[in-house]
């Protein structure tokens, strides 16, 4: 069967571009037609400023989301990347894999160091080498798939890039994935600057729809949307960023399509009144399961430390073989050493 991968950085509260880029896509399709294991990726959330309590706190509730939202544990795997040492075992051996050129080429790390840079603030060493923990995250597993955002294609693409070096210069380790990308909202834009992403690392955005926030709270922002100079609603996402951003929200809430979703409008406010309710319904089921989860703490617990000892097992071999094929000397077994030495004494 097909083993797909997947990931979130818990770095902020989960957005709406989150769900409708990555999430849904992985309960809805990803778990019931592969082997898929979804991984809350706090490592990662450590690349950046970052307060301790609060990653505590967000990897918890990325994971009760991530079962709100669909995921079963009777069919997937979830579970945190730090309680599996194999993701930064696999990290350093892929560090010697990649260039410091390819890291400084990607867009996410350019984009973070300037704005890093700009604020006055120093640049982690992490956030440089972020993109080949991302890689080991993928290739520990021998996924085939990868379910991300839009955002996240160039990584991807940077990790077969590793898996095809590693694999000439060392003998087939890795099988070489590929990103799988919705054909709708695959970037949602913030809904105050549809030239940005709908980010979820800023904590109070009027133009960010978290998954937790109040019916009200999503009209309101969804209401006050910026739309664009002119009348007619257009789906043209170059020319009419912010209209062809609601215009595919609400295309991939009802399973529509927005360029046939642009010709039922005639004014801006009725499409924003319809995009507002269809978010409303699509975030209803989740926040009532949210709430639930949340009540059963040890439920959500358990649920981790079952996909973490999952995890720890299939990923363990293919990490074993890479420090292996890389040139490593293997760890003698504990009872062949005791040999060793009894023999040598004898
Ligand atoms: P992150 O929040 O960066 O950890 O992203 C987790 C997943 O959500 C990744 O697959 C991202 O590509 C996806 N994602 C994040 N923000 C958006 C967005 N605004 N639109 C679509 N997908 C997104
Ligand atoms: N870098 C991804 C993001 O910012 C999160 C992530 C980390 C990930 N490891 C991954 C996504 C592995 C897919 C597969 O969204």
């Amino acid at each position: 069967m097909k083993r797909v991968f997947s990931g979130v950085k818990p770095t902020g509260h989960l957005t709406l571009g989150n769900y409708l880029g990555a999430m849904r896509q992985w309960a809805e399709v990803d778990q019931h037609r592969s082997d898929a294991l979804f991984c809350v990726v706090d490592l990662h959330a450590l690349t950046v400023d970052h307060d301790p309590a609060r990653v505590r706190r967000l990897s918890r509730q990325a994971a009760t989301l991530l079962l709100a939202a669909g995921l079963d544990p009777e069919l997937c795997t979830v579970f945190v990347q730090s309680h599996v040492d194999e993701h930064a075992r696999l990290s350093y051996v892929l560090e010697c894999v990649a260039t410091d050129g390819e890291m400084r080429r990607m867009i996410q790390y350019k984009e973070k160091a300037a704005r890093e840079r700009e604020r006055g603030g120093s640049v982690r060493l992490s956030l440089l080498t972020y993109p080949v923990l991302m890689a080991a995250d993928i290739l520990a597993y021998g996924a085939d798939e990868v379910p991300v955002g839009d955002d996240q294609a160039q990584h991807v693409e940077l990790t077969r890039d590793l898996a095809v070096r590693f694999n000439q210069r060392y003998g087939h380790t890795f099988v070489v994935p590929r990103a799988t990308v919705p054909a709708v909202a695959a970037r949602v834009m913030n809904l105050q600057e549809p030239a940005s992403k709908m980010g979820k690392s800023d904590d109070v955005g009027p133009g960010i729809v978290y998954l937790l926030d109040e019916p009200d709270v999503v009209r309101k922002k969804v209401m006050r949307a910026v739309t664009d100079s002119g009348q007619d609603v257009v789906y043209d996402r170059e020319g009419r960023p912010g209209v062809s951003n609601l215009l595919e929200i609400l295309a991939a809430c009802t399973n529509g399509n927005p360029a046939d979703l642009s010709g039922v409008y005639e004014s801006y406010g009725a499409l924003k009144k319809d995009t507002a309710e269809a978010v409303v319904e699509l975030l209803r089921p989740v926040q009532a399961r949210h709430k639930e989860l949340c009540a059963d703490p040890a439920y959500v617990e358990e649920v981790l430390r079952r996909g973490a000892e999952k995890a720890r097992a299939m990923a363990r071999p293919t990490v074993d073989a890479a420090y292996r094929a890389i040139g490593l000397l293997p760890a003698a077994e504990t009872g062949a050493v005791t040999g060793a030495v009894v023999s040598a004494a004898g």
